[in-house]
């Protein structure tokens, strides 16, 4: 274990030509709101769900109706501090994601548009919900509130995979709901589905597979099971496994006429860009346990929704950890969602520092079919799939960790 750490974090250190400390998130200094000039893709994060799902790593806290108005309330307040700050989201993305937004009823839909009365008009909404939420008239409300994305949280249709997974719902509905969500009129319905690659069985995925198709989505995101802190001493699932289960993924998903989009999603009509709720180079983050990326830095609000509001209330800026960005760590940062992306560029950064190193190891996989062109194949996107596995959810374990324990954490080593 600690010779893995230790070659983990020398391979890091090698790749990117930043030290340890580089890649540090200390307690954040700021209270005023940062500037913006110009437009902004923007991101708001709804905590509230129903049920907490054993697997969830996210920032989630059980629905309390008497607190939704007031949490929105603070949500208009801190797109007013943007705004007043220069943030305009027009013609730009807006991403919804939480929690299950939806579960708080009419107030996001109210929110939506008084958002965009102050922040501008974005090209694309994209939102998050589950199938446990769809209806007829939600589908209706979130259209005519702007909604153009809509990604669903199906996880899987058959009942024991769910069980397993430790979440309660009604799969046999969801074929059904999807099918109306499919026919709303949204530019990009996403169906999410998972996988335990140690539990269940090539056929169940198949099966779950054939049914999301089947409803008229044209986005499919198959996230295998990744196992976070809540699971203490429960491993990943095994590796042979995890490769068995990921090229059967895209083996099917080609057979069946959908195209890659990311390590995860995969995708066949539908208009506009492709849904996604993490490729963005920089965004402006409203809401408890929001990231915020800009040029220069990284930083969440704190996770604590009360500690929130009142930092809010006070018209300061929420910030809990925050992380300076040197040019080579934000081209680092780019270059990343490139690959998540399936998208080798022929030119780097000329910010990078070992810029040489990185074209040596492109060429390398271009060479050994882990790249054609520009685009990664499904052998390179495997590796993709492993580094996240290390760096990304690591550093989700970390940060997530200490900042549901306490509103304002020392610093984290990521
Ligand atoms: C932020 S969650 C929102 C889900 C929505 N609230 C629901 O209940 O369906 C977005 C997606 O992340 C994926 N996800 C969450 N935890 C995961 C885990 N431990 N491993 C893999 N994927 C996960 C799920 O597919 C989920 O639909």
């Amino acid at each position: 274990m600690k010779l893995k750490k230790t070659v983990l974090g020398a391979a890091r250190r090698i790749l990117s030509g930043e030290k340890g400390e580089a890649f540090t998130m200390r307690p954040s200094q700021r209270t005023e709101f940062p500037a913006s000039s110009g437009t902004q893709d923007f991101y708001a994060h709804i905590p509230y769900c129903r049920n907490h799902c054993a697997y969830c790593p996210y920032n989630t806290k059980p629905l309390d109706l008497e607190e939704v108005p007031d949490f929105y309330e603070t949500l208009l307040a801190e797109a007013r501090l943007a705004a007043a700050n220069g943030a305009s989201v027009d013609g730009r993305s807006f991403y919804i994601g939480g929690g299950t937004p939806t579960c708080t009823g009419d107030g996001l839909t109210r929110f939506l548009r008084e958002f965009t009365q102050i922040c501008g008009q974005p090209a694309t909404i994209a939102l998050e919900t589950s199938a446990e939420e769809l209806t007829a008239p939600l589908l209706e409300n979130l259209l005519r509130a702007g909604v153009t994305q809509l990604s669903v949280g199906v996880q899987s249709f058959a009942p024991h995979v769910l069980k397993s997974l430790g979440r309660a719902g009604h799969p046999e509905t969801y074929g059904e709901k999807l099918e109306m969500a499919a026919r709303a009129g949204f530019e990009n319905l996403n169906v999410d589905l998972m996988y335990d690659a140690d539990s269940e069985s090539i056929g169940d995925l198949a099966s779950d597979i054939s049914q999301a198709i089947q409803t008229g989505a044209d986005q499919l995101t198959i996230y295998p099971l990744f196992r976070f802190f809540r699971q203490e001493g429960v491993a990943m699932p095994r590796l042979r496994n995890r490769r068995k289960f990921f090229a059967f993924v895209w083996k099917r998903m080609e057979l069946d006429g959908f195209s890659p989009v990311s390590v995860w999603s995969f995708r066949k009509g539908g208009r506009g860009e492709a849904f996604s709720s993490v490729q963005r180079r920089t965004f402006v983050g409203l809401g408890p346990g929001a990231g915020t990326c800009r040029e220069d830095f990284f930083a969440f609000n704190t996770f604590d929704t009360s500690a929130w509001m009142s930092r809010i209330r006070d018209g300061k800026c929420a910030y809990s950890l925050e992380m300076p960005l040197s040019p080579n760590l934000s081209a680092l940062y780019g270059l990343y969602w490139d690959l998540y992306a399936g998208h080798l560029p022929k030119k780097l950064d000329p910010d990078l520092k070992r810029r040489r190193l990185l074209a040596l190891l492109a060429s390398t996989a271009r060479l050994l079919g882990f790249c054609r062109g520009e685009t990664l194949t499904e052998r390179g996107m495997y590796w993709i799939h492993l580094l996240q596995n290390q760096y990304m959810l690591d550093y989700i374990d970390r940060v997530w960790t200490v900042s549901r324990e306490t509103p304002y954490p020392e610093a984290v080593r990521l």
